[in-house]
This record gives structure tokens, sequence and C-alpha cells, in this order.
């Protein structure tokens, strides 16, 4: 089976079940400051699992575009990817256990056709938070899994979410497949990372929500949320040895053979770097061309993006790819994917000329690099096998190695790294550290407070000011708004005149001042479109979006939330307006009290 079919199925299923198939989000949450990409299914959807109405309704389903960088020293193997799709189906308040087991067994067994012995599934085992999932493994058994299939687990297997700190969450019930290998041991269980088992699916009863103190209340509805991983269930159905042989990801290889002149598979290091370089330049392919892409850079989404280029880079050399080699295969991403998100084909000329402009920033110091590198190495006494914090900092300053890429180099040859010296050298000598992108993905969910609604309402201001004022073809090209300001970047390929910043203030303040009701709207695209509202049209043909418009000053679709009146948020000052990259300027503004 391929994507283009399981995709369809999926979908499918789910609509003759009553679920509204939506657009699926973009990579780059909107207006959540507190992770870097979306990581799941349920992600884009965290509002409503809290309570707000969806406007197609209590049953959806989608397939979302995903990144998660948490396992990227495992790519490489069989399974891991930092870029898949998740195929999901959610009831917001509406149906419960019974149904989604139901369902799930029966797209399993009925439309995938997987044999049910085959199947293994795990349950909660209960703890001081929620109780042991008994129902859930007696609906298990009524569906025909016979007991010695059910696993009851505890939390660290069986508990989901929330996707940062705080937000939706709850216990699970996640679906494998028996590869049929022997137990590894008496008490082998689909927890086991032995290889027996492979997980599939993952049905999340969303009952809690997780509170910043580390505390759980219950939701105001109950939720049933689950992802299905397009790439595992591809290469389980098909009988794959690893996810490289999907529909998704072989035709990279197949490129890279022709590239490299090498073989994939015949010799381990080899495989192993394909696979690197085919994972890598597909979630830069999908990063660049987003509806909301980012660019390389050294904060935040282009710092992982950075890495991801330049870690795909240092493995194409071990190859022998030749300049250029990476393009060809973003360019094949780009014809395989951009029927399935027209954005990538879209944007399929930036994907390019930003790849290679960051290839070649790297391929020009990457040999110099690896030379000081081995040198550094050569000097330390015999007995010394850690790299200094100042030379994992240099490394980087000059040579351009992410940390991350020290690090792997040292591993490589049994070295350690000074991660923390490095850290302390990098604070020492910028004042900004990629850090800061670390606890973001540490960080919470949903930030709803007053401040941040307000200066989300701000940004809307804004974002008419910089068209009105400056140029009717500004974009958003990002945003993060946390507490105490927002953030908001914009194309624009000159700094802002201060002239122009002052008129911007004197916009926002004017709307402010004259104290306009925001006013919420659900209606579809086209109508959106005809009303002047501005914001990214990714959704589909008679979905529905939610427009706020605030008097004549803005018409923007977004999720929300919003200030009820402008005459909420106080005095708006604009603090920097700097460079973010090419061609790209932020703004960073607070509101003040009056
Ligand atoms: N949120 C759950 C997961 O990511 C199910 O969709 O596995």
């Amino acid at each position: 089976m391929d994507s283009v079919t399981l995709r369809k199925l999926y979908l499918n299923f789910f609509k003759e079940r009553g679920h509204a198939v939506i657009s699926g989000a973009s990579l780059i949450p909107e207006n959540d400051p507190t992770v870097l990409f979306t990581t799941a299914g349920m992600h884009p959807l965290v509002p409503y699992l809290s309570g707000e109405k969806h406007p197609q309704g209590k049953r959806l389903t989608d397939v979302q575009k995903c990144v998660r960088t948490g396992d990227i020293d495992e790519v490489g193997d069989a399974t891991h990817c930092t870029f898949f799709e998740m195929l999901g189906n959610w009831s917001l308040g509406d149906y419960s256990k019974k149904e989604a087991i139901s369902w799930s067994y029966e797209f399993l067994t009925q439309v995938l056709l997987i044999d049910p012995s085959r199947l293994a599934v795990s349950v909660f085992a209960g703890d001081e938070t929620a109780p042991r999932d008994d129902e859930a493994a007696s609906i298990w058994e009524k569906c025909g899994i016979s007991k010695d299939r059910i696993f009851f687990l505890p939390r660290k297997n069986n508990w989901w979410g929330p996707a940062g700190q705080t937000g939706p969450c709850g216990t699970d019930t996640e679906m494998f497949i028996d590869t049929g290998k022997p137990k590894c041991s008496e008490d082998c269980s689909p927890a086991c990372d032995c290889g027996k088992y492979i997980e599939i699916w993952n049905d999340v009863f969303m009952q809690y929500d997780k509170q910043a103190d580390g505390s759980f209340r219950p939701l105001a509805q109950k939720n049933v949320d689950t992802g299905m991983g397009l790439e595992r269930t591809l290469t389980i159905l098909n009988g794959y040895k690893s996810v490289y042989e999907t529909d998704l990801l072989r035709g990279a290889i197949g490129k890279l053979e022709e590239l490299a002149g090498k073989k994939y598979g015949e010799d381990e290091e080899v495989t192993k770097a394909m696979r690197i370089i085919a994972d890598h330049i597909r979630t830069a392919t999908m990063l660049l061309g987003d509806q909301r892409g980012v660019t390389p850079s050294n904060v935040d989404q282009g710092y992982v993006l950075r890495r991801l280029i330049r870690r795909a880079v240092r493995f194409g050399r071990l190859i022998g790819l030749k300049e250029g080699a990476l393009s060809e295969i973003a360019k094949l991403y780009i014809e395989q994917y951009k029927d399935i998100y027209p954005e990538i084909g879209e944007n399929a000329e930036k994907i390019v000329s930003e790849l290679d402009k960051e290839v070649e920033r790297f391929s020009s110091v990457l040999q110099q690099g690896l030379k000081e590198f081995e040198k550094v190495v050569g000097y330390l006494p015999e007995n010394v096998k850690r790299l200094s914090g100042k030379t994992a900092f240099k490394l980087y300053d000059t040579y351009g190695f992410p940390i991350e890429m020290t690090v792997e180099l040292a591993k490589e040859i049994g070295y350690e790294v000074d991660v923390e010296g490095y850290k302390k050298a990098f604070e020492e000598h910028q004042q900004k550290s990629h850090a800061g992108a670390e606890q973001r993905f540490k960080g919470g969910l949903q930030d709803n407070t007053v401040e941040v609604t307000r200066l989300h309402t701000a940004t809307h201001l804004m974002n008419a000011a910089l068209r009105t004022i400056v140029d009717e073809n500004i974009r958003q090209k990002g945003s993060n708004i946390t507490a105490e300001r927002l953030r908001f970047d914009f194309n624009l390929d000159r700094p802002l005149t201060q002239e122009e910043i002052r008129k911007i203030e004197e916009y926002v303040n004017g709307a402010i001042d004259a104290k306009v009701d925001v006013v919420c709207r659900e209606m579809t695209v086209p109508e959106a479109k005809a009303m002047g509202a501005i914001g990214v049209f990714d959704s589909k043909y008679g979905e529905k979006v939610k427009v706020y418009s605030i008097g004549d000053y803005s018409t923007e679709i977004c999720g929300g939330p919003h200030a009820a009146n402008t005459g909420e948020l106080g005095k708006f000052r604009i603090v920097k307006e700097q460079s973010s990259s090419a061609g790209v300027r932020r703004i960073k503004a607070v509101l003040e009290n009056k």
C-alpha cells in the first residue's frame, strides 16, 4: 500500500463515521510561544480540546505534518524520522472509549486487513491520578483481542501529553504489531524496545488539564485524541524492514545512490548516512516550504533547520556527494509532496535557493573545521577524552559547527564534550543562546493570559499598520507572544525608518484610543477573502474559519483568543526593530499601562 491510499482510506473511514475532514495546520505553531514545532495532530487543536467550539463540529479527522527533533540521534535506524505525518481522529466531548477503540479495531482489521492475532494493545495500569483502565481492556476483549495480548502498563507508557508543560492530557491505549519475533525475556511486553512489538496507533482519552504547578484538573469535556504514524504504518503493512522503503522515502534513497555512486544497504555506514540525509533534507524541505516557513538562523526554529541541513552536509561528505546534490534531493521531495501540500510547490524556488545558500555557507568552512577538530584532539593528552567548552565554542563561532555536531563527532571517536563549558563560553560571547530554544521545547502549550490575549490583538493592529503605512505587500512571517511582549516577523528588505515606526505606533494607539470592539465571525474561506481578510488561506474549500475584525482597522483570519475591545490594551510601543534573516525584519513591541 502507498501513502496516497492510506491517507485516503483513513480519512474516508472516519468521514463515513461522521467526522469532518479538516486541513492540517502549519509546522510552525501559530501564536504558541512555548513549542517550536507542531509535534502531534492534537497540537493545533488544543483550544478545542480545552472546550472552545470548533466550527467544523465535534468529530474531526485530518493528516497533520509533524516535526519532532527530540530523537534526532536515533535517525538512521529503521523507524525514527524527524518529519512525519500523523493520521488522527478526534472527539471533542462527543464519543468516548467504546467508539474510539471499536473503530480503531475495525480500521486495523477490516480496512487494513491486519490479522487480529498479530495485534497487541496496552492500557493504563492505574496510579494516584487515574484508575486502572479496565473499561478499555474489556472493550478490546469484546472486539476480539485475547487477554494475553492486553498489557497493563504504567504512566511511563500509557499516559500521553500534554504536548508542552500544561494543557490537555490523559491515559491512553496503544496498538502494536507483534512482529512475530520471540519474546526477549519472560516479561517482554510492548513496553520493551527489543523490536518484537512496534507501535502504530495511539488512542488518548484526554480528560485532564495539567496545570503549571503540576496538578491535574478535569477538563471541561472528555475528548478522544488518536494518532497513527503514516510512515510506520506503511512500513508494517508492506512488510518492509524500515521506513526508507516506503514510497515516501525510497525515491530520495534511490537518488542518493545515483548521486553518490554507492549502494544503499551494502555498507552499514553508507546506509546510515543515506538515511540521515534523506530524513533531514525532507524535514528541511518541509520547514522551508511551510505556509509559515522559516529560514536557517541561530535561534529557535531556524537553528533546528540549520542543524538539520549542516548535519546532512556532513554526512553527504562522508558518502562523497558533490555540490548541488542536496538540492537535487529537495527537488525530488518538492515533486513528491506538492500535490499533498500545495505550499511546497508554491515555495519551490525558496526551498532550493535557501537550501543552496545554507549548504554553501557551511561547505566552505566544514573542511577547515574538521581539521581544527582533529588538531585539537591530537593535542590532548592520552588520558583526556574530553573536549573543552572553549574548543566547542570556537568550532561553533568560527566554523559554524552546531554544538550537537561537535558532540556527535566526539562521540564517534569515544570522546566527550564539556557542553556546560560551551554554554558558558557562548553566553559570555553572545547575549542570545539557543538554550532559549531548548527552554521553549520544554515549555507549556497555550498561554491564554490576559496579557497574551491583549498582545495578540495588538499584533493584528500592527500587522494592519505595517501594510497601511509601509507596504501593502507585507506579510506575517512569524509571530511569538509572551506575557511580556509581542514579536513579529515580516518580509521587507530594508530597516523601517524612525518616521515609519512612529507612524505605526500612532496607528495602533489610535485604534486603542478609539475603543473599538473586536468581533469574531465564522465563515468560509471565499467569504473571508471577499471581506478582504488577511491571513493564511490554507483551509480546504468549504471549511469554516474564524475572522477577527477590529473596526476598519483590521480583518484577519485567526484562531484567537482576543481582547473584547481595543480600549483594554494600554499604550503600544515598539521597543526594537531589527533584521531577522535575509529579507525578513523583526519587531518587538510591548503594551504599557496608560
Ligand atoms: N497525541 C497522541 C500522540 O501523539 C495521539 O494523537 O501519540
